[in-house]
């Protein structure tokens, strides 16, 4: 392989072909956000590693395998976010946000790095847009933060998506879990891949996850943790599902949903389809009460969801939904002879002060080849002008 033309694995070039219909998407989702009432953040696109290690979790494969972590000139160890709710907690705390009136919240565009194996909708580089809720522990929260990504979808024209919502319990609910999990997996370890005898002890959960075939079929009847929970999640889940009703959200119960990334608690929940092949989850999020205190020490619940920008394209151009075209050139300034071509210039500029998408000759081209060009940039109106 070429190393200096041909781009790194798992990464995607974006054409002006295509750009317009990200740039439009990306857009949508920022306005629509607005009126729920969520301002933009920027975050760095690398991190110190021990902020990742600590939140999303050492045994889950994110951490254990799919980072870009590499040490800098200073002998300190960076990680590329293959995440953006953990930055952006830690940017919430630094940068004294969570002292202004609850809730906070806070959406985003970024990208992403995990080191996974390339395939339709999952690459190395990815770009995410993320909402994330702090100070609400109501159930009400939840709801409205599903309710604005089922909208963000049906704005977007997305048909046949299916939403699971699962609840995986507060850390009480987990621990009595954990041990009934734990006894029934003991009982089948010899069949167990070795990455899930490796989790068996600390992340049984993960089990569930588990793609290996045999596995699953371990899984199939293994307990569940909806029948573990506390009176308070339990009420809480109970809400969550009564607001989702009211607001005639569709939902399907997955007590399967665990998420790959640790620091998720009680609500859980993931957009699914059918139609792009083996990663249909276009967007996925949930509760994580116990993240903000165990980074910065401030109690504070929240929650969240990220959707991944390049799914969203692929389930688009899948279900063929049409997206405003860019504007073609509207004027073209065609010249003739130097001082004509000087003017064609001065004008085009002109006009672009009014927005109009106007151009002009800059390669030195002769008068027919400049509306040979108008013609195959589709420009609404030409003007010559010249002798
Ligand atoms: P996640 O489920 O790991 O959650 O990622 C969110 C979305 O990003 C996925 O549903 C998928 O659409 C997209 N995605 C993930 N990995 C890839 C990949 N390798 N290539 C392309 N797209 C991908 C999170 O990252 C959480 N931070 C979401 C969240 C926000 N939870 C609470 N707040």
């Amino acid at each position: 392989m070429n190393l200096i033309t041909n781009r790194a694995k798992g990464t995607q070039d974006v054409l002006p072909k295509d750009s317009f219909k990200r740039s439009f998407v990306e857009k949508l989702l920022f306005d629509i956000a607005k009126t729920y009432g969520f301002g933009q953040i920027r975050t760095p696109v690398f991190e110190h590693t021990e902020l990742f290690n600590k939140s999303v979790g050492d045994t889950t494969d994110v951490v254990q395998k799919e980072m870009y972590t590499f040490k800098d000139k200073g002998d300190r160890s960076i990680t590329l976010r293959p995440e953006g709710t953990t930055p952006v907690v830690r940017a919430m705390l630094e940068n004294g946000l969570h002292n202004n009136a609850l809730p906070i919240k806070l959406s985003y565009l970024m990208s992403c790095y995990r080191y996974e194996n390339p395939q339709a909708g999952r690459y190395r580089e990815f770009n995410q847009f993320g909402a994330e809720i702090f100070g609400s522990e109501d159930p009400a929260a939840d709801a409205e933060l599903i309710f604005m990504v089922h909208d963000m979808f049906n704005r977007l024209g997305i048909k046949g998506l299916t939403l699971e919502i699962n609840s995986i319990g507060c850390p009480k609910c987990k621990e009595k879990y954990y041990l009934k999990l734990q006894e029934y997996l003991e009982s089948k370890k010899a069949d167990l891949c070795p990455n899930c005898v490796d989790r068996l002890s600390r992340t049984p959960m993960r089990v569930l996850d588990c793609k290996s075939p045999i596995c699953a079929g371990i899984t199939k009847d293994a307990p569940v943790i909806l029948d573990f929970l506390c009176k308070e999640c339990s009420d809480h889940f109970e809400q969550v599902k009564s607001y989702l009703s009211q607001m005639q959200v569709l939902f399907k119960i997955n007590p399967r949903i665990v998420r790959g990334l640790d620091y998720y608690t009680k609500t859980v929940f993931e957009f699914i389809s059918t139609e792009i092949g083996a990663q249909g989850a276009l967007g996925g999020g949930g509760r994580y009460d116990g993240l903000v205190k165990m980074i910065g020490g401030v109690d504070m619940p929240a929650i969240g969801v990220g959707l991944g920008v390049e799914r969203i394209m692929l389930i688009l151009e899948k279900q063929q939904i049409p997206l405003l075209e860019p504007e073609k050139c509207t004027i073209y300034i065609a010249g003739l002879g130097y001082e004509a071509r000087e003017m064609a210039l001065k004008l085009a500029c002109i006009a672009r002060q009014y927005s109009i998408n106007a151009q002009c000759d800059i390669v030195g081209r002769g008068l027919k080849a400049q509306m040979k060009f108008a013609d195959k940039i589709e420009a609404a109106f030409s003007i010559v002008i010249g002798e």
